[in-house]
């Protein structure tokens, strides 16, 4: 390394932070200027700057010259964060060696380390040593625990905890990916560290080839950097990890509340074609009632796989098929790749339109970069520029006039198959002409991680401009921190193979807390044929997953639900429908996260946080575990491929069989009344669960009041029948449920339904559920309500409403009654008794 100038400070160097002047120490070199909401140190080359954007939130920026000559701090822009959040700022408290919010702590040593604590003086975050330069590249290294725990990194496989990995930031196609292939297809260069309890995220925001090495190398450091771009960096204070997650969306942007529609069984491959074929996979789901809301054309739907066409062999009545689709309640999402087949004077309006407007990335020459993809020679947009984005969003037209709901932005790494690398060269130029930064050309390497996520963005923003009252829908591939404001994602080339199923969940959870809260994995699997219990077990576990989209590569055998016969049929059939009552949940919990950020599919420790005694995320001694919303608990089998018994672990509390609605005990499943002592006795023993293929373990937490609709067989059918809640008796008891009409804005003009529920046991042994007056002026389905009431006996068996008594009866574990709900917006007390 270049010894950093900065080491060669005085250890006995004081650095005195005035709330006044700017001191400078003559013999370091060090200058030390306080600003009203951070510090900023300059000196030997270094210059540091630290604020406060929030009293819990930090950035860092550092920037390196050369021993004699400072470098200003490089420009302030970002492709990740939210210009609010960027220019947010708050007043601080100076200190003698750093400063101080209402929340923490910073000090700044003199070789320029950084620690920060929190008020009681709790470590946070530590330097190790100071940041290393090597020319434009650098390394920042902290301080690393036993028990630090690493989350996030987007896409990445590997466990649910970095811990003892290191991972590389390099958007790549990579076809068959394995457990232990990195990188992959994104890059969120954003990580929560979790230590005894407290949660800290950190946003490393270079778009550069960044590296991440979570002790791997080193045993107590953690590290990243990058070979260029800025050392900027944002800190954000827990110390719940919910509360990073927030601050994250904040910071970032949540993800939107996408169209209901997505959150149906879609059902893909590459590809279905011809027209008929698209037809028959409809209405065979129709026919053999297995919910499913939308369908997928991949890219042999188009003229010689040119984006933005389409054979009119294979479909000779394209927006026909799509209307008559429509009329089945399909939506169609079709893939829409961003290479442009270049085919001078040939008529191809995407070619054409885009050379007159110079909208393509070029070589260094000056002239139009070409590279091979899926059409053969092919130009690239630069999304880097507003007006190419804008452009890039009238091609839709087409499609949008057609009918086609949503779009698929594959292959946007970028991928091109000249080359071992896999994209395209280093050096091929991208402008950036955009709101915030100053206009430049850029290399390759710097825009390459971007790219992906501003191709999302373009199509995002084009369907926004198309049809500004409906809410867009696009799949992407590849992305960046802050990319799920454009889009949902998916994990890419998986494999038919047990391993992968089982990898579902971490990619799942860690793209959530990674901001990427709409987001799935092929069902299935891609590469390879799935056994038919694989295929089972993998559409089993998809039902309670973002998105559940069975895809499969070409040349595997087929992936519908149906294909291996009534016995897994009606399996598969029995979880889709699941997901379809569940609905209203998932809806609820899709906004809380449009609101939020919570992602839909949660770890453990993100509701639980202090479940352990030493602050561990229980996550760890939880196997495959996960959560849908904050209320159900997800238990495949840790190793699904095996048949023997596997241990489930709750968090603390009283849990509730989903299917059953049975109250757990422990291990041995026995119902005891005396809770307190049976904690005491056993307050850890895990449930053995037998595998069994037609049954995954599905739990409620205590307290729980679960919205629940009638069957339908796809999001745009109304339910008819009551809106069923189950209420699943304990502390703290409440539930939600939202609504709107599932496609638009209006929502934002009051046009929503929203109601809280809650519950309790009276003294003289009533439960009474609370039914809040409802917020919003759309009119939900139901006109009825079904109670469902679980861990609690009633002994008049009866349910009073303000006009009416209903006579309560068992149902398995359930005391049920069905009341009017005439006026859905009024409060309303329901006591049974
Ligand atoms: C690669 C994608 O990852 C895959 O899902 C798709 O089917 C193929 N490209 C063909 O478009």
């Amino acid at each position: 390394m270049s010894l950093a100038p900065l080491r060669l400070l005085s250890a006995l160097a004081v650095i005195v932070l005035a709330a006044s002047a700017p001191c400078v120490f003559a013999q370091t070199g060090l200058q030390v200027e306080p600003l009203a909401n951070g510090v900023s140190v300059t000196g030997g080359g270094t210059t540091l700057q630290i604020t406060a954007l929030r009293d819990d939130v930090l950035r860092v920026r550092e920037s390196h010259g050369s021993e004699n000559h400072d470098a200003p701090l490089p420009e302030d822009a970002s492709w990740a964060v939210l210009p609010a959040a960027r220019t947010a700022s708050v007043a601080v408290t100076p200190e003698s060696d750093g400063f101080q919010t209402h929340e923490l702590r910073v000090r700044i040593s003199p070789d320029l380390r950084i620690t920060v604590s929190d008020l009681a003086g709790k470590i946070l975050q530590s330097d190790s040593r100071p940041a290393e330069w090597h020319g434009t590249a650098f390394h920042v290294y902290k301080q690393k625990y036993g028990d630090s725990h690493f989350f996030g990194l987007g896409d990445k496989p590997g466990p649910l905890d970095r811990a003892g990995e290191a991972f590389v930031m390099w958007n790549t196609d990579s076809f068959g990916w394995q457990e232990s292939t990195d990188p992959i297809y994104k890059s969120i260069p954003y990580f929560i560290d979790d230590r005894e309890g407290r949660a800290l995220g950190v946003l490393f925001d270079n778009t550069w080839r960044t590296f991440f090495d979570f002790g791997k190398e080193v045993p107590d450091q953690y590290s990243f950097g990058a070979p260029n771009g800025p050392l900027d960096y944002y800190l954000m204070y827990g110390p719940d990890p919910k509360h990073v997650v927030e601050t994250y969306a904040w910071l970032t942007g949540p993800t939107p509340l996408p169209p209901m529609w997505t959150l149906g069984f879609q059902q893909s491959r590459y590809s279905y074609y011809p027209q008929s074929q698209v037809m028959e996979i409809a209405d065979r789901l129709r026919k053999n009632r297995i919910p499913a809301d939308a369908i997928y054309l991949d890219i042999d739907y188009q003229d010689h796989n040119r984006p933005f066409t389409v054979d009119k062999q294979r479909f000779p009545h394209f927006a026909q098929m799509i209307h008559e689709l429509a009329e089945k309640n399909f939506h169609v999402v079709a893939i829409t790749d961003l290479h442009i087949a270049k085919l001078p004077n040939a008529g191809y309006a995407p070619y054409d339109s885009g050379m007159a407007g110079d909208h393509f990335v070029k070589n260094p020459d000056g002239s139009v970069y070409t590279g091979i993809v899926w059409p053969g020679p092919s130009v690239f947009p630069d999304f880097t520029q507003k007006i190419t984005r804008q452009w890039w969003g009238t091609l839709y037209k087409g499609f949008v006039d057609d009918g086609v709901s949503g779009f698929w932005n594959d292959m946007n790494e970028p991928a091109v198959f000249t080359y071992p690398s896999k994209t395209m060269p280093d050096d091929v130029q991208h402008r950036i002409d955009e709101p915030g930064f100053k206009p430049r050309t850029a290399i390759h390497l710097e825009i390459h991680n971007v790219y992906g996520m501003e191709n999302s963005r373009a199509t995002h923003d084009g369907l926004l401009a198309l049809r500004p009252n409906q809410r867009p829908f696009v799949l992407t591939r590849a992305s960046y921190a802050g990319g799920q404001r454009y889009a949902a994602t998916w994990t890419g080339d998986n494999s038919s193979t047990w391993n992968h199923l089982r990898m579902t969940v971490s990619q799942i959870l860690n793209l959530g807390l990674s901001g990427f809260a709409m987001s799935g994995a092929d069902v299935g699997g891609f590469a390879g044929s799935p056994s038919p219990d694989l295929l089972t077990r993998w559409l089993q576990l998809a039902a309670f997953q973002p998105i559940d989209r069975d895809h499969a590569a070409k040349g595997t055998r087929p992936h519908e639900p149906w294909v291996d016969g009534q016995m897994h049929e009606d399996i598969r059939r029995r979880f889709i429908d699941e997901r379809y009552r569940l609905m209203p949940y998932l809806y609820t919990v899709a906004e809380e996260m449009s609101r939020t950020g919570l992602p839909i599919d949660r770890p453990l420790f993100l509701e639980f946080p202090h479940a352990t005694s030493d602050g561990h995320p229980i996550d760890l001694d939880a196997g495959n575990e996960f959560l849908l919303g904050p209320d159900l608990l997800i238990a495949p089998a840790p190793s699904p491929s095996e048949v023997g018994d596997y241990e489930v672990n709750l968090p603390p509390g009283i849990w509730y069989d989903y299917w059953t609605g049975q109250q757990l005990g422990r291990r041995t499943q026995t119902v005891t009344r005396d809770l307190e002592q049976r904690d005491a006795a056993q307050p850890n023993k895990p449930l053995l669960i037998t595998p069994k293929l037609a049954e995954l373990p599905v739990y409620v937490r205590e307290g729980t009041i679960l919205p629940i609709a009638p069957l339908t067989q796809s999001t745009s059918e109304k339910p008819i029948g009551p809106l069923t809640l189950r209420v699943y008796a304990g502390d703290d008891c409440h539930g939600d449920i939202y609504l709107d009409d599932g496609k638009t804005f209006d929502y934002r003009s009051g046009q929503f339904f929203r109601q809280h529920f809650t519950c309790e046991v009276t003294a003289d042994h009533h439960l009474v559920v609370h039914i809040a007056a409802s917020q919003g002026s759309f009119v939900p389905w139901w006109s009825e309500l079904r109670i469902e009431a679980m861990g609690w006996t009633p002994s008049a068996k009866e349910l009073t409403t303000p006009t009416a008594k209903t006579p309560l009866r068992q149902e398995g574990n359930a005391w049920t009654a069905t009341v009017a709900a005439p006026h859905v917006a009024a409060a309303m007390d329901l006591t049974l008794e």
